[in-house]
Parts: C-alpha cells; structure tokens; sequence
C-alpha cells in the first residue's frame, strides 16, 4: 500500500504540500505510461462509485477513463438516478455503498454532504465538487502549472484569479497556493472576495509555506508579472439565472481579455480555465445570455481561449492523469 492508502480527499488542506505533490508526481508518471503505453494496473478488480447531484463532463469522465485504464469498474449514479438526499440520507447511503464499493465519488452542492459519506463509508470518498471546494481540480491546475511554468518550482510560480472568487474555484485557488507556498492574487470586486474564515485559513498556511497572496480589486496591480491567468464562469452551477444581471454588471471589467494578458507584462503569460467556459455564446445556455444582454464573450473572450496563451485543454486532459493519481494513491 501507498503512504495514502485508505485516505479520503474532501478538501485541498487534507494533504499536506508534500503528499499534494507526490500525487502530481505519480499523475506525471502515470500519464508518461500512458502515453508510452507502459501504464500497470494497480486497480483490477476494484469498484468504485461516482454520485453526481449536479452535471459533469470533465470530472465524471476522468474518474471513468482512469478507472478503466486502471482495471476497476464505475458505477455511474446520476442526478436523479439515486436516493441520496430525497428517500434515503447521505449517511444511510454512506453505507449502504460502502459495503459494495472499494471508494466513493460525489459531486453535489453541500460540503457537508460529502463529509458526511466519508464519515460514514468505511472507504475513501473523493470530492468531485462541491459549493465550497473543487479539489481535484486543484491537482490538475498545479500539474498545468508545473508543465508550463518553464521549469519554475511551485514556490515560484504566481498566478491570479479573476471573477467571482467566493465560491469553489475562487477558494481552491487561495487555499492551495497557500498550501503549497505559490504566489497568488485573487482579482475581483472585494464583495467577490473569498470569505474571511477562508482568506484566514490561506493565511496560516502561507506562513509555513512561504505563499505570497494578494486580493484586490486593481486589475492591473493583480497581474502584474504573473505567469498564469485564470478564471471561471461567472453563474455557477446550482445558482439562479436571476444572478446573472448583478454578476454581468459586477464582473464585466474583470473578464479576461488580451488587453488583461498584455498587462501581466509577461509575454509567455498562460490562460487557464477549468471549463466549461463561456468564450463561445453559441452554446445554448450562452445564446440566451447573449441575446438578453447582448455580450460576444462572458468571462474570457473568445480571442483569449483561442490564443496560444491558452492551456485549457492540457488542464482538462490533466484531470484525467491527476484524478488516476488519486486513485492509485489511495487504492492501490
Ligand atoms: N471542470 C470541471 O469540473 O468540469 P465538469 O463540470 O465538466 O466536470
Ligand atoms: N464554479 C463552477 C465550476 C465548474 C467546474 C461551478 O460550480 O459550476
């Protein structure tokens, strides 16, 4: 067994940076044995679960492929395809689930919930995301960092966030770069500000880490020099379509553009974006906000997404290799 075996992966802060980064470690290597058609599997004969309360692309298929790649089977459980939350409790589901399964995976919104499965499972449960973390997501993001930071060490990689800072991504990106000793501005309107309790935890943590954070409201003092740029829809999953009107008028100046890449001043500034992203108003969901208030692009311009600034696609194949990394820690 590895040194994480058996362990759950709730929230970024229940790794310490040294296992944080072992799992990138393991995620390079294994994603070196992919491509080299080499990969072992770690996995044969393990089941593992995946509870989806709210819609995914990127995560549910990373969980299936790594899975598969690694000789275990999933079992998908949809939004509606369950009891959890409406016939049966989180923790009667726990563990019921727990005596079929080797590990649990769920997307929902509460936290709570997924703390709940885990305190209840008897086997690890992973956070596909929820209304306060996105932690596998973090993995992907740094592993991103790590490829295309020119060979910078994580302490010395900066990055800022722009958008609505005070949900998932806003406080997995504050608390993992204090984790792991990065430089971080978190670039919004102070009312999109991660919540104190979490900007106080980012703080004890960069203590010891040496991570350097910034929030701010200025634009152009927030990216200065950096060498990441990210963002994230502005309206995320579970909220209201009423939001939208506020967010748009709140958020607009921050959305990402050239003009925004040019101030970083650094001409090999990468953009990244854990997707979907709303570059592209003619999907559908984009084609109402568009026509209700008449934007081309939300938080990044299509020319952004486009560039060769734009790594998001390395990010997404990235959940893949990282959330295998998880797996094969944990399991294995
Ligand atoms: N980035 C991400 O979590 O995407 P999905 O919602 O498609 O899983
Ligand atoms: N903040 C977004 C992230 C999607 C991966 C949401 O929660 O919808």
């Amino acid at each position: 067994p590895t040194a994480l075996a058996g362990r759950n992966f709730l929230k970024e802060v229940d790794f310490t940076a040294q296992e944080f980064l072992g799992l990138l470690d393991l995620a390079a290597e294994l994603k070196a044995a992919k491509k080299a058609g080499t990969e072992t599997r770690y996995l044969r004969g393990r089941n593992i679960a995946l509870i989806f309360e709210k819609p995914s692309t990127r995560t549910r298929c990373a969980f299936e492929v790594a899975a598969a790649d690694q000789g275990a089977f999933t079992t998908y459980i949809d939004p509606s395809g369950s009891h959890i939350g409406k016939k049966e409790s989180a923790k009667d589901t726990a563990r019921v689930l727990g005596r079929m399964f080797d590990a649990i995976e769920f997307r929902g919104d509460s936290q709570s919930t997924v703390e709940t499965l885990a305190e209840h499972a008897g086997v690890p449960v992973y956070n596909g995301l929820t209304d306060d973390w996105h932690p596998t997501q973090m993995l992907a993001d740094v592993l991103t960092m790590t490829e295309h930071g020119g060979g910078k060490p994580v302490t010395e990689i900066s990055f800022a966030y722009l958008g609505d800072a005070r949900f998932n991504m806003g406080n997995s990106y504050l608390v993992t770069a204090a984790l792991l000793g990065m430089d971080v501005r978190i670039v919004a309107p102070k009312t999109y500000w991660p919540a104190q309790e979490v900007v106080d935890r980012a703080r004890v943590l960069a203590e010891s880490s040496g991570a350097r954070i910034t929030l701010t409201e200025e634009i152009a003092e927030g990216v200065a020099g950096v060498d990441f740029v990210a963002t994230d829809v502005w309206v995320s999953m579970g909220e209201p379509q009423e939001v939208w009107d506020e967010r748009i008028a709140s958020l607009a100046p921050y959305a990402v553009t050239m003009d925004v890449l040019r101030a970083t001043g650094n001409p090999d500034v990468r953009f990244l974006h854990c997707l979907p992203a709303f570059h592209d108003l003619g999907t559908l969901v984009g084609r109402e906000v568009h026509e209700k208030h008449g934007l081309e692009s939300l938080e990044v311009t299509d020319e952004v997404f486009e560039s060769d600034h734009s790594v998001v696609f390395d990010e997404a194949e990235n959940r893949m290799h990282t959330i295998k990394a998880v797996l094969v820690a944990t399991l294995a």
